[in-house]
C-alpha cells in the first residue's frame, strides 16, 4: 500500500501458505486501484525465474519466510528449505532477469540475547533458534552476492517487534491457530476467543519483571520499506538498519495500554518463562534515521488502537465478514 501511495507499480508474489486472497481484495479496496498478484512459491525455482523474466521489476522486497520461533525448533529442515533455499532461488532469478535492487525483511532475532541495549547494528550476531539462523544466513547470502557483484545492491531491514494493523481496520494480523506473539494473543483475549493471557515470566530484571521489547507499528515498518527502495534506486551502497522505536515496553505495560485503549480488561496469569526468551531487547534506530531519514512515528497507544480497531471489527480475523467503516 505504501509503495502504491508513493507512485510505485506493485506486484505481490505469495504462495498463500500463511496468507489469503482476502488480504489482496482488501488491499485493492483500500487503495482503490488494482495491485498485481502472482501465486508462486519461492521453492519453485522455475516459477520464480519465469515470473521475474516476465515482469521488468526495478526492485524486489523479500518478505517470504516462515517465521515462528517455536515451530522452527520443531521443523528446522522445513525452515532451512523454505527460507534459505527459497532465497537462493530468488537471488538467482533476480540475477538472471537483471533485477539488481533488493530490500530484505530481516529480524532483530539475529542479535539473540544482546550484550547491551539499545541494540546497534554492529552488535554481536548470535542466533538462538533455527528461525533466527535462517534470517542470519539469508543476510549473509545477500551480503556475499553484493560483494561478488557490485551492481547488486541491498537494504537489510532488521525488524524488532511488528504490531498493529492498517488504520482502516480492514487489514491486520490473523495468525492461524494459537498466536505465538503477544499482541495478537492480547487481541484474541479482548474479543473473547481466549480466556486469559499467560505472561511468560515475571522475574526478569526489568521494570516490572516481565519481558521488554521494542514494538513497532506495521505502518511505520511499511514506510521504511518504501524509503529503502527509494534509497536503493537513487544512491550508491548497501545498508543494514534496525527498525524499532528505540523504546522498550514490558508485557504488562503493553497490556495496560491495550486495556486503556480498548476499554476491555485483559485477564492474565504470570507463568514460567518461555524457553529461548530474553529479558530485554530494544533498538538504537539512529542509523535508519541518518541513512533513510526514517523514524517511527506511532506510539504504543496508536499500535494498540489500530490492533483493537482491526480485531474488534473482525473477531475471527479474515474469516469475519469485511466491516468497512472509514
Ligand atoms: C514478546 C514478549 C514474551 C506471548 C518474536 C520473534 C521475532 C519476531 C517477533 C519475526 C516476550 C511475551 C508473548 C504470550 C507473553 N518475529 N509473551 N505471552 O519473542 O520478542 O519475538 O516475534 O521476525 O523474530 O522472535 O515476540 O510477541 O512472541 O513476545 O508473555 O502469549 O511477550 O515472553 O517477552 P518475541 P513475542
Amino acid at each position: 500500500m505504501a509503495l502504491a501511495e508513493r507512485g510505485h507499480r506493485v506486484v505481490i508474489a505469495d504462495s498463500l501458505v500463511n496468507s489469503s486472497q482476502q488480504v489482496l481484495w482488501r488491499l485493492r479496496h483500500v487503495i482503490g486501484a488494482p495491485i498485481g498478484f502472482e501465486q508462486v512459491d519461492l521453492c519453485d525455482k522455475a516459477a520464480i525465474m519465469e515470473l521475474l523474466a516476465r515482469h521488468r521489476f526495478d526492485a524486489v522486497i523479500h518478505f517470504a519466510a516462515l517465521k515462528s520461533v517455536g515451530e522452527s525448533c520443531e521443523r528446522p529442515l522445513d525452515y532451512f528449505e523454505n527460507n534459505i533455499s527459497g532465497t537462493i532461488n530468488l537471488l538467482q532469478a533476480m540475477r538472471a532477469s537483471g533485477v539488481r535492487r533488493l530490500v530484505f525483511s530481516s529480524s532483530a532475532t539475529v542479535y539473540g540475547d544482546p550484550e547491551r541495549v539499545p541494540v546497534r547494528e554492529d552488535a554481536r550476531l548470535q542466533v538462538t533458534n533455527p528461525y533466527g539462523r535462517t534470517k542470519l544466513v539469508m543476510e549473509q547470502l545477500i551480503e556475499d552476492l553484493c560483494r561478488s557483484d557490485a551492481s547488486f545492491r541491498a537494504a537489510n531491514l532488521r525488524y524488532f517487534n511488528p504490531v498493529g494493523a492498517h488504520v482502516s481496520g480492514l487489514i491486520g494480523e490473523d495468525p492461524g491457530g494459537t498466536p505465538n506473539n503477544l499482541m495478537p494473543y492480547i487481541c484474541q483475549v479482548a474479543v473473547g476467543r481466549r480466556d486469559r493471557l499467560r505472561v511468560f515470566g515475571g522475574d526478569y530484571p526489568t521494570v516490572d519483571g516481565t519481558g521488554v521489547r521494542d514494538y513497532i507499528h506495521v505502518t511505520d515498518l511499511a514506510r521504511a520499506h518504501v524509503d529503502a527502495v527509494d534509497y536503493l534506486l537513487r544512491s550508491e551502497g548497501n545498508l543494514t538498519v534496525n527498525l524499532g522505536t528505540g523504546q522498550g515496553v514490558s508485557v504488562l505495560e503493553l497490556v495496560q495500554a491495550f486495556e486503556q485503549v480498548s476499554g476491555r480488561a485483559i485477564p492474565y496469569e504470570v507463568v514460567d518463562r518461555r524457553p529461548g526468551d530474553v529479558a530485554a531487547v530494544y533498538a538504537d534506530p539512529s542509523l535508519a534515521q541518518r541513512l533513510l531519514g526514517w523514524r517511527a512515528q506511532c506510539d504504543v497507544v496508536a499500535m494498540c488502537r489500530d490492533a483493537w480497531h482491526w480485531q474488534s471489527r473482525h473477531p475471527q480475523g479474515y474469516a469475519s465478514p469485511m466491516r468497512d467503516r472509514r
